[in-house]
């Protein structure tokens, strides 16, 4: 791909911009910020990795210029405040959905092709956010929470059974919050499955810590995870430039799947060349399709409270 950009060059955004790079996933990266100095800073210091770690990509940071972004093909948005200790993903939306709105706007101006894939918080309601202010299809507009919160739900599997991360396959679906939904059903070490292996206790366990994953590093550092969130953005960017066809949860806009109508929310898909190339319905029983209502219920509220904020009025 010829370029990508990433908005937002705090520790998300530089980190998103460094996997891209390291990966050669295109001939240059933009990295954009609206504090004078920072992009500019975070991108010639990756760049100055590549003779070291052996890339080719062109690291770029510049501050509101959206001109230098012109002709993206894949545009991460991770511009925003993250979650400090004590506040919910929630509480950052008003201020967040503000940015979104304005940098989607900006950057659609100068490449109105590109694939726009949404980090910043709360996550499926900013989301929604960038899918209103693009105003393209929503197979082009999507959000990334499901693969950092799988990732976190491997992890802790790997170590209760202590095997690779590597052979722990799973899924997770709903929002990005406390009702997002692990599904132990689906979730198996290269095909055994992971019931057959460990006792429902301490299942229970690692999806109560998954559920609480964001919180549980918040409370570490003070700020947001960034080196997992990057490494999941990066990924699906990879999985888009390489035309992969991967299956990841995603936050995808739902037109009737699973019973649910007008809202975002993550659900397994499969990632292409022209983004979200199909949504993919599992069967789910009673108990999970429970949840995942509960926790569209709970994702809804946010998008309504986003909607009486009138940010997008005028778009009616
Ligand atoms: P950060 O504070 O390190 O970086 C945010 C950057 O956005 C700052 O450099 C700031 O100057 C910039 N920014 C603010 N307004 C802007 C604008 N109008 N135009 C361009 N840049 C602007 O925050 P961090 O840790 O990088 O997190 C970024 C966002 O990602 C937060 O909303 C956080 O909650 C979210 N997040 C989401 C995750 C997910 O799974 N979806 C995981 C981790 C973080
Ligand atoms: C995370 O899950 C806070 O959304 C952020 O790390």
């Amino acid at each position: 791909m010829n370029k990508i950009t990433v908005i937002g060059a705090g520790n998300v955004g530089a980190t998103v911009a460094n996997v891209i790079a390291h990966k050669d996933l295109a001939r240059e990266v933009v990295l954009v910020d609206i504090k004078e100095g920072t992009a500019e800073g975070k991108a010639l210091d990756i760049w100055q990795t590549g003779p070291i770690n052996n890339f080719n990509t062109r690291v770029t940071g510049v501050t509101n210029d959206y001109l230098r972004t012109k002709g993206s093909g894949v545009v991460v948005i991770t511009s925003g405040l993250p979650r400090k200790p004590g506040m919910s993903r929630d509480d950052l939306i008003k201020t967040n959905a503000a940015i979104v709105k304005e940098v989607t706007e900006k950057v659609i101006k100068y490449s109105p092709e590109a694939i726009i894939i949404v980090v910043s918080n709360p996550l499926d309601v900013m989301t929604y956010a960038a899918f209103k202010a693009a105003r393209k299809s929503s197979r082009k507009v999507f959000g990334m929470a499901g693969i950092l919160d799988t990732g976190r739900y491997k992890t802790f599997i790997s170590n209760a059974l202590n095997v690779s991360a590597k052979d722990v396959h799973g899924l997770l679906l709903g929002g990005h919050g406390d009702t997002m939904v692990p599904l132990p059903r689906y979730t198996s070490i290269n095909g055994i499955p992971v019931t057959d292996l460990l006792g429902k206790e301490e299942l229970d366990k690692i999806v109560e810590r998954t559920r609480k994953g964001g919180g549980e590093l918040v409370n570490l550092m003070g700020t947001s995870a960034w080196y997992a969130p990057g490494a999941a953005a990066a990924q699906m960017v990879e999985a888009i430039v390489d035309d992969q066809q991967r299956v990841f949860p995603v936050c995808a806009y739902l037109t009737g799947e699973f019973g649910l109508n007008d809202i975002y929310l993550g659900v397994p898909v499969k990632l292409g060349k022209n983004g979200i190339e199909e949504i993919i319905e599992i069967k789910l029983n009673e108990d999970e399709m429970k949840m995942l209502h509960e926790s569209a219920a709970s994702v809804k509220e946010t998008m309504n409270a986003l909607d009486a904020l009138g940010l997008f009025e005028d778009e009616a």
